[in-house]
């Protein structure tokens, strides 16, 4: 293994391929090797830095002779499957913060940490790896006495929703109570006449703006309510924890990895 890590970054056109392709350069131990964009796409050989010195080029095809350790894919749940594709064939680790996955592609996601390592995560935030351990303890101590309602917000040109994070967040809750997600979620109100269920854990999607990605859990109940809430204010974040999960998984044996273990590590600068 080279001193820094080798990355192939998928998707990077995209909004979260190109705040990685800035963050990049500022970050030790990463060294970018090819930038993948969708074939047809006006960036396709086009310079990823045109003001610096290094020569790298954006391109539709993983050059054979190129040798990556590790695959970052921001892309969407249509390019997902290319993706992971194109990572077990080359035999490198998978990093992924792409959102929307179907439960096929989330048993695949499974299926190929059984030859290459994987870390997926709806969200790359450090304050969201936290947020969801605080919404799981909250949930722990508080059972279905509190209402749990998960209110998201994002930018216009987002297409899944709720959120993968909101998801996650609402498993974190769900598995804390005791509960599966798919038995007490509740996506959209509009036309019902029941009132809420006891232990339903509700959803409810923004969508307007350039809004990177807020957050809110909120817990009511009788006579109080707690709110945590997490606010993105830019990408930047994300692309600094991706890298930093892209660096610590590279030469790890097969397997699903969590940010909370990249995060976590001796080295990482931080404990969360
Ligand atoms: N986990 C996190 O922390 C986090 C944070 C932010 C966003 N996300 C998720 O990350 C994903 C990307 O977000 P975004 O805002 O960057 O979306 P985006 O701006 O739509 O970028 C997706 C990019 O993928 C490209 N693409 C599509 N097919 C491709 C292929 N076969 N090969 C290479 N590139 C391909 C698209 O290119 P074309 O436009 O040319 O089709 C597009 O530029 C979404 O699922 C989003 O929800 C996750």
């Amino acid at each position: 293994m080279s001193a820094s890590t080798r990355i192939i970054l998928f998707g990077a056109s995209g909004r979260m391929g190109q705040e990685i392709l800035r963050v990049a350069p500022s970050q030790s131990g990463i060294e970018l090797v090819s930038a993948l964009v969708r074939p047809g796409s006006p960036l396709d050989g086009e310079p990823v830095w045109p003001n610096r010195s290094a020569s790298l080029a954006f391109g539709s095809t993983l050059e054979p002779e190129l040798q990556g350790e590790v695959l970052v894919d921001f892309s969407n749940a249509a390019s997902f499957d290319a993706a992971l594709a194109l990572a077990l064939q080359r035999e490198m680790a998978l990093v992924s913060g792409t959102t929307g996955l179907s439960e096929q592609q989330r048993a695949e996601l499974d299926a190929a940490a059984q030859r290459i390592p994987v870390l997926w995560s709806a969200n790359f935030s450090i304050g969201v790896a936290l947020l969801r351990r605080l919404v799981a303890e909250a949930a722990r101590v508080l059972g279905d006495e509190f209402d749990v309602e998960i209110i998201e917000a994002h930018h216009n040109r987002k297409r899944d929703a709720p959120s993968g994070t909101a998801l996650t967040l609402g498993r974190a809750v769900a598995e804390a109570r005791g509960q599966d997600l798919d038995d007490v979620a509740c996506y959209a109100r509009h036309g019902a006449d029941e009132a809420r269920a006891r232990g339903e854990i509700g959803f409810a999607s923004v969508r307007g703006g350039d809004i990177v990605g807020d957050h809110t859990v909120l817990f009511a109940g009788d006579g109080e309510r707690m709110e945590f809430v997490h606010r993105a204010g830019t990408r930047a974040l994300f692309a600094r924890g991706a890298l930093l999960a892209a660096r610590w998984i590279a030469g790890r044996s097969a397997g699903r990895y969590t940010l909370d273990q990249a995060v976590a590590a001796p080295g990482s600068g931080r404990g969360c």
